[in-house]
């Protein structure tokens, strides 16, 4: 059975058929799906779903582009439903540059501080900002430490060097990893797939996006991440279903279910 970690079924681009598709995943080997928000009305959506869905479950939070909209008790208020098993997706995103990068750490950290308050997991997004990003969740690792709070976290997409997923481990991540991995220029994706325990990788699709192959290039969801399970199960040596089974027990690990 595979856990899909990273979804995003409230997008536009299931609109037309939403209900088929999730359906679709329930009977094609898919046991468990998070529905990740990127602003408040994704957020709601997630729960929304999370409400009709018994396998789905809803990560809520603020992507950096939508650093505007943070309200503290906005967020407590959605982290306190039942089914809310993350917070996420948060970060920092310098490729946009949509809000200051100040505005866009500070948000970071408030959101982690919550998600520390609340004992949850967060989802982390990181794009072109390595650096500040290894920056701000050693700074939190280190408060978390000294507090004697949870820290757990997920590198969304994990988009960086292997060197660097080296200082990640450290912190004992979890690496989000999916259809780039198959994807023919995917050195760095494959490499950070190498060093990385399988015990600390999660499956996910951020589906609409990121189709694998052969299905690159179309609407993702959540059934082709067996082209994944296929190059991990290469990658390490073992088989397609010890892959599944593995990463499944990981993400119920990492998000408490
Ligand atoms: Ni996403």
């Amino acid at each position: 059975m595979i856990f899909d970690t990273h979804t995003h079924y409230d997008d536009d681009a299931y609109d037309e058929d939403r209900e088929t598709v999730l359906d679709r995943q329930f009977i094609g080997g898919v046991g468990r799906i998070i529905s990740c928000g990127a602003d408040l009305k994704g957020s709601r959506a997630a729960l929304e779903l999370a409400e009709r869905y018994e396998n789905i479950y809803a990560a809520v939070g603020l992507h950096p582009d939508n650093s505007d909209e943070f309200d503290p008790a906005i967020l407590r208020q959605l982290a306190a439903h039942p089914k809310c098993r993350a917070i996420g997706e948060i970060g920092l995103d310098y490729h946009w540059d949509v809000w200051p990068r100040e505005r866009q750490k500070e948000v970071f950290m408030e959101q982690w501080r919550i998600a520390g308050e609340l004992g949850l997991p967060v989802v982390i997004h990181s794009r072109d900002a390595a650096e500040d990003t290894l920056e701000t969740v050693k700074e939190i690792y280190r408060e978390f430490k000294a507090a004697g709070r949870c820290f757990r976290a997920d590198m969304h997409c994990y988009s960086y060097s292997p060197e660097l997923a080296g200082e990640y481990l450290k912190m004992d991540m979890y690496f989000g990893i999916g259809g780039v991995l198959t994807f023919k220029n995917a050195k760095k994706t494959v490499r950070t797939a190498e060093i990385v325990p399988i015990e600390r990788i999660l499956l996910e699709t951020d589906c609409p996006y990121l189709a694998p192959e052969p299905h690159r290039g179309s609407r993702n969801e959540s059934s082709y991440l067996k082209g994944v399970v296929a190059k991990l199960s290469e990658i390490k040596g073992i088989s397609e279903e010890e892959v599944e089974r593995i990463t499944f027990e990981n993400a119920c690990r990492f998000f408490s279910i």
